[in-house]
């Protein structure tokens, strides 16, 4: 008990002296530059920048914003292409960029920050890999029929990872 309260001392202080380190580090680097050449302006005009804050790879959203602000929206726009074809040259390489971007969000739920498991979620997840690059290639090639038959596979993709865990959408 008492060799924990001083291991958890330590590192406690550790910890501690690591903050005030880097704090240091932060201050002084951003005096150096404040000092220096005017040179760290950002286009919004404000180079305010939170000095507590590591660079940090963490997802920017969560797995429901990706659903419902990224997955729904791009995915509708492939399952509502046979019955509104995109009506010129913009609006095909508009609705390729739909089908590319789920293709690539649907990838990325492979990286372990989303994947709830490594095999089932893997299994589903995959399916929807493949019928977003079936979208995308049906997109660049105008291809209405292969859109229009897209439609049931793409569909079921979502409903069969909501069934596994449960997700009530
Ligand atoms: C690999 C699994 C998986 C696939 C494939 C999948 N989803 Fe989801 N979806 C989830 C999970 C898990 C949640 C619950 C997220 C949460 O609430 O944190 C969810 C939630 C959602 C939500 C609700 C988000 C909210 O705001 O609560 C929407 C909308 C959604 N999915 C749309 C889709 C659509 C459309 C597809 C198919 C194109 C799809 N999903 C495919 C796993 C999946």
């Amino acid at each position: 008990m008492r060799t924990r309260d001083v291991v958890v001392g330590r590192i406690r202080g550790s910890v501690c002296c690591v903050l005030f380190a880097s704090a240091l580090i932060v201050g002084g680097f951003s005096n150096a530059l404040l000092g220096g050449a005017p040179a760290v302006e950002t286009s919004s005009g404000s180079a305010e920048v939170d000095e507590e804050a590591e660079p940090t790879d963490a997802p920017v959203g969560t797995l429901a914003e990706l659903m419902s602000l990224v997955i729904l929206p791009t995915s509708n726009a492939l399952l509502y292409a046979p019955s509104r074809p995109p009506e010129d040259e913009a609006g095909w390489l508009e609705l390729q960029g739909q089908a590319l971007t789920l293709a690539e969000i649907s990838r990325s739920l492979l990286d372990e920050e989303w994947a709830l498991d490594d095999d089932v979620w893997v299994a589903d997840t995959r399916l929807m890999i493949e019928a977003a690059k079936t979208g995308f290639e049906a997109a660049k090639a105008r291809d209405l029929d292969a859109l229009l038959e897209l439609n049931e596979p793409l569909y079921q993709t979502c409903v069969t990872c909501h069934d596994d865990y449960a997700v009530s959408y």
